[in-house]
């Protein structure tokens, strides 16, 4: 058993929830004793045959005397009689006695204290337990009711240390998580969360109980009904008083639903397809986003919170035909131009990972509908280039830097304010490689320390256009430039030192928008318009490489993979592979909406170690973790350099890739902006061991595909960003024939 936490408990209103945690603690070994206080004479008798009270009372004022420092009161009564039981504390109470509560509004609480006391006195610690259930009374207690549930407290400045800390510990001690809040935040989130749906569901069901037609209505009541309703089904004191107490914040939140409910009536009664698809779209990502931080699978904490590792067995083959899934930067463009042009615009091969993913909700929040993704289809609404509107708080971006660099030239325009934010990954990424450009061309915005984010960007700043010579050759930043240059007056140019993917460009002219290309130089004019269309994503090449890589360097394999976008900006994997002897052959050569797409098969052949040219750099950029593995496998020595890029991605992927390289035995030198790789040739190419892929999606997967020429197991570990790209990269991988589990 736990050493105590408190010495006596004194639950004053003995139902589910005051009866819960006198159980919970006594089950916890975490109280001395428990004195129940309740009005009634039977309900004491209950309390004590339940279980719940060592003993219990129906006069406070008895028990009083015996208590001492260290017990703890709990008043656990409706919210109005909160001051009637303070005036009985305020008699006869101990010193060194702590008071806490568990009432659902906590301004009034604070008022009872400030009447009964003249203040609010040191020893009260005001709370409330997030928990709770329709049911109520004595019998509903549960020793589990706590279990994982937020306990918000609301201490004030006279609130002393040892008090708070002994309430602190109490509700840890049933297995609460406590936090701190101002009353005044505190009144204001629960009449929104809790105290407005409470409302809703008693008038509904009251609305349907009135109505001449209930039997039949009850009678057909299904799930649905019984889903939404069953909180009208809680203790009618109890939430009356609530309604009383938190008067001004409920009737807030009640006017913004009653707006809310008049727009959907008039969508209902005008037939508005789109409204109520913008309506219901964004309740399900919101519903279904609250669900996964239910959870604990926050949307925003997801890279974090879960835990990944990859666990690769040796060898295996890889055979078969596949398809990866789309291509991220046409993706997270499709969202982009598909929300500012006019017109529908229908997606298919939508990418549906993470970082995509995080585009379409800031879209969302900004008020775009968009429907999807289902099954890699998406209809996005456009709004026109002047029809965003502001978010309702900080844009939050995930992993994804290409999402965080481009919106922030398309915000840059913009007329309200925004902020851009992001995981620790991305948190550590150099923006000003995009704020310096946007400055230039009028923006104002803000980086954090050293040029990371968070972005702050504010709005109603007129831009003008610039000719912009990139200093390093990024396509995000050449977009982020162009995208910016949409608002401004005038023409606006980029010219890159080395040729980067030009996706942007190609789906701004597929859009209808003008873009004139002149080698490095694209340019366009701000104030145009985007005409919406169809988009046909194909199978994101950087994911197929690790496919193509796992053939290359593994006897046996064949594989074939399908639709496969091969822009010449984007195929220098397909370059690197062939200059180190890899069979690659490209069949049913295509055109798909502007970009040229291919079925590409491998099959085996032994590699050799090269020297990369510097040019294919820019155009493999995302896929050296990958080609750094094929090198290993190869005859002789590879040399990188002019790859300095390679060290502010997702991590340092030249480092990482070094570290985990030589935890395999492989001899792998990293130089400031390159490696050099001594290959194994044939045979086994790496030994077994624990990797760390410091949350980097490629790393993770490149180490996946070394184990194909491993001769023992390889933990990866930090894998959960896989997802941000590659999504059901596990299960093709296994498809293939690797030998690949998640753990
Ligand atoms: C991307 C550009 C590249 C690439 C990233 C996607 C894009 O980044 O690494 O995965 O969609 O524009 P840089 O522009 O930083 O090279």
């Amino acid at each position: 058993m736990a050493e105590p936490k408190i010495g006596r408990l004194v639950v004053v209103g003995i139902g589910l929830i005051g009866g819960s945690l006198a159980l919970a603690l006594k089950a916890a070994g975490a109280c001395r004793e428990v004195i129940g206080v309740a009005r009634r004479a039977r309900t004491c008798e209950q309390a004590v045959e339940l279980g719940i009270a060592d003993r219990a009372v129906t006069d406070l004022g008895e028990i009083l005397p015996q208590l001492e420092p260290g017990d703890v009161v709990f008043v656990a009564v409706p919210t109005l009689a909160v001051e009637s039981v303070f005036a009985d504390l305020q008699r006869g109470l101990p010193a060194g006695v702590t008071v806490t509560d568990g009432a659902s509004v906590k301004g009034s609480v604070v008022a009872a204290a400030e009447k009964v006391w003249g203040r609010v006195p040191e020893f009260l610690v005001p709370g409330h337990p997030i928990a709770g259930s329709e049911q109520s009374g004595v019998t509903a207690a549960r020793d589990d009711l706590y279990i994982a549930h937020r306990i918000i407290l609301t201490p004030l400045a006279d609130t002393a240390a040892e008090h708070l800390a002994r309430v602190e510990a109490m509700w840890r001690a049933v297995g609460g998580e406590v936090l701190n809040m101002p009353v005044d935040e505190h009144d204001e989130v629960l009449a929104a969360t809790s105290h407005l749906p409470h409302v809703i569901a008693y008038g509904l069901v009251d609305t349907l109980a009135h109505d001449a037609e209930n039997e039949n209505i009850f009678r057909y009541a299904a799930g649905g009904f019984r889903d939404f309703t069953r909180i009208a089904s809680s203790d009618p004191v109890m939430w009356r008083d609530i309604m009383l107490a938190n008067r001004e914040a409920i009737l807030k939140a009640i006017d913004l639903y009653t707006a809310n409910l008049a727009s959907l009536r008039a969508a209902v009664a005008a037939g508005d397809s789109e409204h109520l698809m913008g309506v219901f779209t964004r309740a399900k990502a919101a519903r279904d986003h609250f669900t996964k931080m239910l959870a604990r699978k926050a949307y925003t904490d997801s890279m974090q919170a879960q835990e990944v590792t990859f666990i690769a067995q040796p060898g295996g083959t890889v055979t078969g035909k596949l398809r990866v899934p789309g291509d991220k930067s046409m993706s997270h463009r499709s969202i982009m131009l598909g929300s500012l042009a006019e017109g529908v615009t229908e997606v298919e091969g939508f990418l549906e990972g993470e970082d995509a993913l995080a585009t379409l909700q800031a879209f969302r929040d900004m008020g775009v509908v968009i429907e999807g993704p289902v099954g890699g289809r998406v209809t996005i609404y456009g709004v026109g280039l002047h029809g965003l509107q502001a978010p309702p708080g900080p844009l939050y971006l995930g992993n994804s830097g290409t999402s965080m660099r481009l919106l922030a030239g398309l915000l840059a325009g913009q007329a309200f304010d925004v902020t851009l934010t992001g995981d620790e990954s991305l948190s550590k990424r150099p923006m000003n490689r995009v704020a310096d450009p946007l400055r230039e061309m009028g923006a104002a915005i803000e980086t954090g320390p050293e040029g990371r984010p968070p972005l702050v960007i504010k709005g109603g700043r007129k831009l003008h256009g610039i000719d912009y010579r990139l200093p390093m050759a990024s396509a995000q930043v050449k977009s982020c430039v162009l995208l910016a240059g949409l608002y401004a007056d005038g023409a606006t140019s980029t010219t890159e030192p080395a040729p980067t993917r030009d996706h942007t460009e190609r789906m701004l002219t597929g859009f209808g928008y003008e873009v004139q290309r002149d080698g490095a130089r694209a340019t366009l004019r701000g104030g145009g318009k985007l005409a919406a269309g169809r988009i046909d994503v194909p199978a994101d090449i950087s994911s197929a490489t690790f496919f193509m890589v796992a053939a290359a360097i593994t006897p046996g394999s064949d594989v074939l993979l399908e639709h496969v976008g091969i822009n010449p900006t984007r195929d220098g994997v397909i370059n690197i592979l062939r200059l180190m002897g890899a069979d690659l052959e490209l069949q049913n050569r295509r055109e798909v909406g502007g970009e040229p797409v291919a079925d590409i098969r491998v099959r085996h052949a032994p590699l050799k170690g090269i020297r990369i040219p510097e040019k294919q750099v820019p155009l493999a950029i995302d896929e050296f973790p990958a080609l750094f593995v094929a090198a290993a496998c190869a005859e002789g020595e590879t040399v990188l350099t002019g790859a300095e890029e390679l060290r502010v991605k997702e991590s340092d992927r030249i480092q990482a890739m070094a570290d985990g390289l030589k935890v395999l035995g492989v001899d792998a030198e990293p130089t400031p902006d390159g490696i050099v790789i001594q290959g194994a040739g044939q045979g086994t190419a790496f030994g077994g061991g624990s990797v760390d892929s410091l949350g980097d999606h490629r790393i993770a997967m490149a180490f996946a595909v070394a184990s194909l020429r491993a001769d023992a197991t390889i933990r990866i570990q930090n894998c959960a960003n896989v997802a941000t790209s590659f999504p059901n990269f596990a299960e093709l991988a296994t498809r293939a024939g690797m030998h690949l589990q998640l753990a």
